[in-house]
């Protein structure tokens, strides 16, 4: 089911700028007990994306209210928001004033199974590698086609997620997650300031380790830091945390830190 400025549709004009540039941002959000998980943490990295690509924010409030109306007897179930610049002419040149539309989709949760949380899940690394633009890091615009080459790598499914690099063989992120270290009792996640994307996920688990008193630091890792990692594992909106059991030949067991930091995201309704 999909709402397009709040009324329930199925197509956009083809003038679109998201479709034509890839001209906007999106949010995938969790439903959860008919609540929308996280909305502060999505609506606010949406407005900032807005700030950063200069096109106006959609109302937060009027967001919400669409947001909720699709959560509404939801016992779980994923929304996806699209935000575009809206119709312009051809050419690059961003309309003025832009009038952006807003895509709402919802979808059934997806049917992973337990284990994914509890042993983990098994990554490759991806051969795509990702672009340097700061202009662009951080915020989640619609501009995926890296994410889509990187996950057209492989098909089977002995892979569950695929770990992306940098060109200069900087590990980033997963193709739909952001990845941690854990090391000597501290936790590293890469930097997103040149690529990647800031996650929500990402963002509660840093918090919640600066409250249960775990050093956290944002660095450069190369695949020999992850080689030498005591535990890694992923983050996003839906999964929450998935440990890495296999990262290539590698192998590797839910740790205590992860484990640590899955209680503490259940207690804010982060769990399978
Ligand atoms: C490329 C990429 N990085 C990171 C993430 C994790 O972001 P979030 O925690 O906001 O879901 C996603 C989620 O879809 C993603 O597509």
């Amino acid at each position: 089911m999909w709402l397009i400025d709040g009324r329930r549709a199925r197509a956009v004009p083809v003038g679109d700028r998201g479709l034509q540039y890839g001209d906007g941002l999106f949010e995938t959000l969790a439903v959860v007990d008919r609540r929308v998980r996280l909305m502060p943490l999505h609506l606010a990295r949406l407005t900032e994306g807005c700030r950063r690509l200069g096109m106006p924010a959609p109302p937060p409030d009027l967001l919400a209210g669409e947001l909720e109306r699709l959560a509404r007897g939801q016992a779980r179930a994923v929304l996806k928001l699209l935000v575009t610049r809206g119709e312009g002419q051809r050419g690059y040149a961003p309309p003025q004033p832009a009038q952006p539309r807003r895509l709402l989709g919802r979808f059934a949760w997806p049917p992973w199974p337990r284990s994914h949380y509890t042993r983990g899940v098994a990554v490759r690394v991806c051969e795509t590698p990702l672009g340097l633009n700061p202009a662009l890091a951080g915020i989640k615009h619609l501009n995926r086609l890296e994410q889509v080459l990187a996950r057209a790598e492989w098909r089977d499914g002995r892979w569950q997620e695929g770990l992306m690099l940098d060109g200069e063989r900087r590990v980033v992120c997963g193709t739909m997650s952001n990845v941690f270290v854990v090391r000597e009792g501290r936790l590293e996640t890469p930097s997103v300031s040149r690529c990647g994307v800031a996650g929500v996920m990402r963002a509660l688990v840093q918090r919640e380790a600066t409250r249960m008193g775990l050093a956290s630091r944002e660095v450069d890792l190369d695949l020999d830091a992850l080689a030498a990692a005591d535990e890694l594992f992923l983050t996003n909106a839906i999964i929450g945390i998935w440990p890495i059991r296999r990262l290539g030949e590698l192998s590797l067991r839910r740790g205590p830190v992860t484990r640590a930091l899955q209680a503490a995201l259940a207690l804010q309704g982060v769990s399978p």
